[in-house]
């Protein structure tokens, strides 16, 4: 007699840091084809960064994305604006009107970069103080964010946090009362510095992975510091990846991250209410993300495969886990009622 399989119920996950590359980067990765890689991972709501080309910094290109992504985007998508010296004077408008501020303190990819403390400082103060100000911060930066909660009595959300000082100066800094929040990547939950020499540019990214000891202090704070898991989807093609003299940091994420964390939930490395947590209920609490009803995600727990099990809808068509053993298969996504994925097939996708 054939097992029973028991399907389990989720919520539609919400993935707070995704690059969508549009404009500029749609070689890489378009409205259509993000949200059709997120709907196929089990993701009903995405937030884009705007480290896009031009980046999303001032109301017109923000207001111009946000409307082609509401048109394109077969998941729901809120934009984040960027931070920049240059346009500053933008900042009370798009205060009024975007998700969210995102704001580079140290390098990566795409020009977007915001340096000096006054700088800091005034872009803590312009920020709408209900809204959340998300920092890609690396290292000391980490500490120059928290000051920043502190001083101007605000809200900070850190970005892909994969060191165990970090993730011990946040923990720390919420000790003490801050308002500051933390996302981690699945990337740098299931990888390390010795898959980073393997995978090559495959497995270069920004923060770039780290050593098991790392590794092992972020599962540490899994059920306490930190606050949710994000993909940083960043799509780059494979030839950008491998044939340029200096590839673009950046991973692909969207379909890989709940089957990495269905995992770990099988493993017993987290429980399937913590998952549930980290990639649905804190996201959207975080953000002030609007529920979405009749929504929710069916997943086969048990279901063992080699990731992935479809062919990819991000248009990059690569990931750094393929051939990655993983327990745990999304059956269907139902989007407001609607069926909108069911083993593996996105409907409304036209490739
Ligand atoms: C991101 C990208 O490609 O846009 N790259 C990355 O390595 N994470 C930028 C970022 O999130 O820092
Ligand atoms: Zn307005
Ligand atoms: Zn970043
Ligand atoms: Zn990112």
């Amino acid at each position: 007699m054939k097992n029973k399989t028991s399907l389990m119920v989720l919520p539609g996950i919400a993935d707070v840091h995704v690059h969508l590359r549009v404009p500029g980067g749609e070689h890489k990765e378009n409205y259509h084809t993000g949200s059709a890689a997120a709907l196929a991972g089990g993701i009903t709501t995405l937030m884009g960064m705007p480290n896009t080309a031009p980046p999303i910094i001032t109301m017109e290109t923000w207001q111009t994305a946000q409307k082609k992504a509401n048109n394109e985007s077969l998941c729901d998508v809120a934009l984040f604006a960027g931070a920049s010296i240059t346009c500053m004077g933008e900042l009370p408008e798009l205060g009024r009107h975007a998700i969210a501020l995102k704001l580079y303190m140290d390098l990566t990819y795409g020009e977007l970069r915001v340096d000096g403390l006054d700088n800091l400082a005034r872009i803590a103060q312009l920020w709408p103080r209900e809204k959340v100000l998300a920092l890609h911060a690396e290292g000391d930066s980490v500490k120059t964010g928290i000051d920043l909660a502190a001083k101007y009595h605000r809200r900070v959300h850190f970005c892909h946090i994969s060191r165990k000082e970090e993730i011990e100066w946040i923990s720390d800094a919420k000790k003490q009362g801050l308002s500051v929040t933390c996302e981690v990547t699945p990337h740098h939950l299931f990888l390390n510095e010795g898959d980073a020499k393997c995978l090559g540019s495959l497995g270069d990214m920004r923060p770039r992975l780290a050593k098991q000891s790392d590794v092992d202090a972020l599962w540490e704070h899994i059920n306490s510091t930190i606050d949710c898991v994000a993909s940083d989807h960043a799509p780059h093609t494979l030839a950008e990846k491998q044939n340029s003299e200096n590839p673009p940091p950046g991973v692909p994420g969207l379909e890989s991250t709940l089957p990495l964390l269905l995992t770990a939930a099988a493993e017993g490395r987290l429980s399937y209410e913590r998952l549930i947590i980290l990639l649905a209920v804190n996201p959207r609490r975080i953000y002030g993300l609007p529920e979405q009803p009749d929504t929710w995600v069916e997943v086969d727990p048990q279901a063992s495969y080699i990731f992935p099990d479809h062919e990819l809808y991000t248009k990059c068509g690569w990931s750094p886990f393929s051939g990655f053993p993983v327990k745990g298969r999304i059956r269907k996504v139902v989007l407001r009622g609607k069926e909108v994925v069911k083993d593996g097939i996105v409907h409304q996708y036209i490739r």
